[in-house]
């Protein structure tokens, strides 16, 4: 059943209180609910029936109205629906309902992970808890009784703050929590287990303090430090450039293994994925410990922009995760380098969230209709989301964003509203018109920008011309223009920068026509353009650069995106021409000024080291694959493997020269200038391996055998274990898993390493790995380090001309319909891309869609995913 944001009308009756009692038993669960309902007074149907949201499992046990049952005729259980009718204006609605959280595989609702209860509400889970009007306009306070066996589950956690604790017979205890914020269903949660945890306060700007409890098994005390600094960096960072306040007493996180995505927001008590808050420098690579920083500031920046203020309906969804993802990608950008944090959110966006604009699901950032709001999780709503707040910022500058957020707060505090009003706040605080650019919104499919260019010695001018197109998406085959913010920047022939209109050596184009010519006055000899500084808009962007001109801007530009831009751009002009005229037995040669402008960047010294890194990596597959009008697997991987081991060869001295300078024994550190300088580092070693020399096989050996830290660890046994020495390959491996067999987050990145190595026999190595211990098919963490990191990371064996490949993974998606919806559906987004491969390829894929797609009982989830792929 199609659900469609047109069809939305306001909820028939409201909850003023919720109390809720929870038994929690190792073979069931029982649910006490009492809710005060009364009718909404902003309903215009004054006898409309109230809609109770409860999944079919669910048993109700007892229902009762002011305390007497209701007659038959007004109760109607139809699918998920329970709807009461002839009731009156107010009423106590109590209910107890049987659940079972121990064989709950969806990660839905209630259910135990590793021997713990917790929750998963978001989106729609809390129907699998309790009969509710269980939608996000429905807001409500809540008091929590947790009762649960003493020993097994000495810690019982809700939202909010404990009010009462006792004890009852046979070992049992109870803890009571109130939450005074009324909230939307979706952010409740509980807890219940043998948890240990770490303590620490942060004072509030008026001088509260709060308290700040992470919680984790026991073995993993010892990997909390980092979350819980970057809690109260967080809340110190919303303090000062938002000017958002905590406002409970008590802030709780509680890390579990099970988890479908990576962290939530629950009021009071965010529940994280161990990977995104577990960090120590023995077991975690600097990638996550920027990831545990960013997602702990994700989830506490929510409690502003998603709870205080929450969304109207589930079409709303990048109301808080466009700009809750905007507002930590600013924090991270202040805590680290903002550079390198632009280009790696830019990579993500061109290649994942591009791919999945011109593919089948292609959805605008507030989408009109859904089957499953589950499948609306994606790299459009969340981070297309905050390029599209990102642009507000940019055409209306810091301070007017900062009175529009303000603005947004006040006004709509306590309330759950839309992407609309979001908008207007801004528009009313700024008084900039941002009419045209609610395009964004409903529209779609990535711009492209056609720029050309004139200049006219004469008159002294300097025109650029850009034209907008936008490709069809599935139900939108017109778009209107875009309003798009075009940051540029020209450069003589010097390389200096030239004033522009606005006097400054940068300025920011507004496009809004289909066509429109910008005029330059005053320019005296032909410049070269940057354009799109920063990525000011998320579009493609078309300008037909000659190879010396991006040298010349790697070299010149004064803005750290648009160099490693320019980078990106050559090789992929490289790499592209090479892709073109690629055949097995037909000799490459690499353009010499690749070479040249990669030594150029070794050379120099005092560059910023972990931009050195970024700019000598090359496009990376799956961009290449984004840009590709048909993807050649094999002439992509080949194309690139040649030209990295060329630079490796070309360029050796250099990489080892900088390789061993960077290579330091000094005490581990996360901050920016050390990751930097093991990306940098790691990057030289990657090179000369390439080499495939054994004295550089032998370096990264030792490498894996000196480093005090996972980073280089992991860094070293990938190269060992994807290099053609097989044998030392499977000895670094498995001395690897005997060492850290004990620590789940570390066996991942082991498995990860081996579903990513491009050899030969892949597939069957993933399929034997299946069958090994490390492995669990119900917990997704693992899912997503083997199957998910086979499909998607590993293109020549994945895409293996038998299609043994796509067998694989429809195999896996038929199991984990029924298990685990969520996780099956995102699993299969490999094979929904089918129409980007040449026509082998399709028809093997094809016939893998048709094959989930004919299942019997398939979940909504993977039924939606299907169906739209294979239209
Ligand atoms: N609101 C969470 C976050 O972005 C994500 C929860 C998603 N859950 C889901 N089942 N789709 O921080
Ligand atoms: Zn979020």
């Amino acid at each position: 059943k199609v659900i469609y944001l047109k069809d939305y009308t306001v909820p028939s009756f409201l909850i003023e209180s919720t109390e809720l009692r929870f038994e929690l038993f190792e073979e069931e669960t029982i649910v006490h609910a009492e809710l005060k309902v009364k009718r909404n007074p902003a309903c215009e149907k004054s006898a409309a029936s109230l809609e109770l949201f409860g999944h079919e499992e669910l048993e109700l046990i007892e229902l009762t109205i002011d305390g007497a049952a209701l007659d038959e005729k007004s109760v109607q259980r139809e699918g998920e629906l329970l709807i009461l009718s002839s009731l009156p204006e107010t009423f106590v609605l109590k209910s107890s309902t049987r659940i079972h959280p121990e064989t709950n595989t969806a990660l839905e609702g209630l259910y135990k992970s590793d021997g713990m209860f917790c929750t998963q509400c978001e989106a729609e889970g809390f129907r699998r808890i309790t009969f509710f009007p269980d939608r996000p306009d429905v807001m409500s306070v809540f008091r929590t009784t947790v009762e649960a066996d003493k020993k097994r589950y000495p810690v019982l956690l809700s939202n909010g703050n404990p009010v009462k604790t006792g004890e009852n017979a046979e070992g049992r205890h109870w803890v009571t929590w109130e939450d005074p914020f009324p909230k939307p269903a979706y952010l409740f949660a509980l807890v219940a287990g043998d948890l240990k945890c770490i303590e620490d306060s942060f004072t509030t700007m008026s001088g509260r303090e709060v308290k700040l409890v992470i919680y984790a098994e026991e073995k993993d005390l010892d990997k909390l430090d980092y979350a819980m600094l970057s809690l109260q960096k967080s809340m110190k960072w919303d303090e000062e450039v938002y000017g958002r306040e905590y406002d409970l007493d008590i802030y709780m996180i509680v890390a579990v293994d099970f988890f479908n995505m990576g962290a939530m927001e629950n009021k009071g008590l965010n529940i994280f994925n161990t990977s995104c808050v577990l960090a120590n420098p023995k077991t975690t690579t600097d990638a996550s410990f920027q990831r545990v920083e960013g997602v702990v500031a994700h989830e506490y920046f929510h409690n502003w922009s998603g709870n205080r203020v929450t969304c109207r309906d589930w079409f709303q969804l990048s109301l808080k995760e466009g700009f809750t993802v905007f507002r930590d990608a600013e924090f991270s950008a202040d805590m680290n380098s903002r550079t390198v944090k632009r280009v790696e959110d830019v990579s993500l966006l061109r290649t994942a969230q591009f791919a999945e604009d011109a593919g089948p699901m292609a959805h605008p950032i507030r989408p009109d209709s859904f089957i499953e709001i589950s499948n609306f999780y994606t790299m459009t709503v969340y981070e297309k989301g905050a390029e599209v707040v990102r642009m507000i910022h940019t055409l209306l500058g810091p301070e007017l964003f900062r009175k529009g957020s303000d603005l947004y707060f006040e006004r709509h505090d306590g309330q759950a509203v839309t992407t609309e009003d979001f908008v207007q706040a801004m528009e009313d605080a700024s008084g900039k018109d941002l009419g045209q650019f609610r395009a964004w919104y409903h529209q779609a499919g990535t711009p492209e920008l056609h720029i050309t260019d004139e200049f006219d010695g004469q008159k002294e001018e300097y025109r650029l011309t850009v034209r907008q197109t936008c490709p069809a998406t599935p139900g939108q085959d017109k778009k209107t223009p875009f309003q798009i913010p075009l940051s540029v920047g020209l450069l003589d022939q010097e390389g200096n920068e030239l004033r522009l209109t606005n006097g400054e050596y940068s300025e920011v184009l507004e496009v809004t026509e289909a066509e429109q010519t910008f005029v330059f006055k005053g320019i005296n000899a032909k410049p070269v353009p940057s354009l799109l500084r920063g990525f000011s808009a998320p579009v493609k962007l078309h300008y037909a650069y000659q190879r010396d001109e991006l040298m010349f801007l790697m070299a010149n530009d004064t803005d750290g995106f648009s160099r490693w831009d320019a980078a990106q751009k050559l090789g992929v002009d490289i790499m592209q021409e090479l892709i073109g005229g690629y055949s097995v037995d037909r000799p490459m040669a690499l353009d010499s000024r690749l070479i040249a402008a990669y030594r150029a960047v070794l050379e120099a010294d005092g560059l910023d080291k972990a931009m050195v890194s970024k700019v000598l990596t090359l496009p990376s597959q799956a961009y290449l694959s984004e840009l590709s009008e048909v993807i050649d697997v094999d002439a992509i991987h080949n194309v690139r493997e040649f030209i990295r081991k060329k630079l490796a060869f070309e360029l050796e001295p250099l990489f080892l020269k900088r390789y061993q300078e960077n290579n330091l024994e000094v005490d581990y550190s996360p901050d920016a200038d050390s990751i930097a300088r093991r990306s940098l580092k790691n990057l030289c070693l990657s090179y000369l391996v390439a080499t495939q020399k054994t004295e550089y096989l032998q370096l990264a050996k030792e490498q894996y055998a000196q480093s005090d830290n996972m980073t280089d660890m992991q860094s070293a046994l990938a190269l060992v274990a994807h290099s053609d020495d097989k044998v030392a390959g499977a000895e670094l491996l498995d001395d690897f898993y005997a060492q850290w067999k004990d620590e789940s987050l570390v066996v991942n990145l082991w498995l990860s390493i081996q579903a990513a190595d491009p050899s030969e026999g892949a597939l069957a190595r993933v399929e034997s790995l299946m069958h090994h211990p490390a492995f669990d098919a119900k917990n997704p963490n693992k899912l997503r380090s083997l199957i998910s990191v086979f499909c998607a990371q590993n293109p020549v064996n994945f895409h293996a001309k038998d299609g043994s490949g796509y067998q694989f993974l429809a195999d896996r998606i038929i199991e984990l319909n029924a298990q685990n919806p969520q996780i099956a559906s995102r699993m299969l987004t490999p094979l929904t891309r089918w129409k980007k491969y040449a026509a082998d390829r399709q028809v093997l894929m094809r016939a893998q869609l048709e094959r989930i797609h004919q299942c019997d009982d398939l979940s909504k989830d993977v039924f939606e995913v299907v169906s739209k792929s294979l239209v």
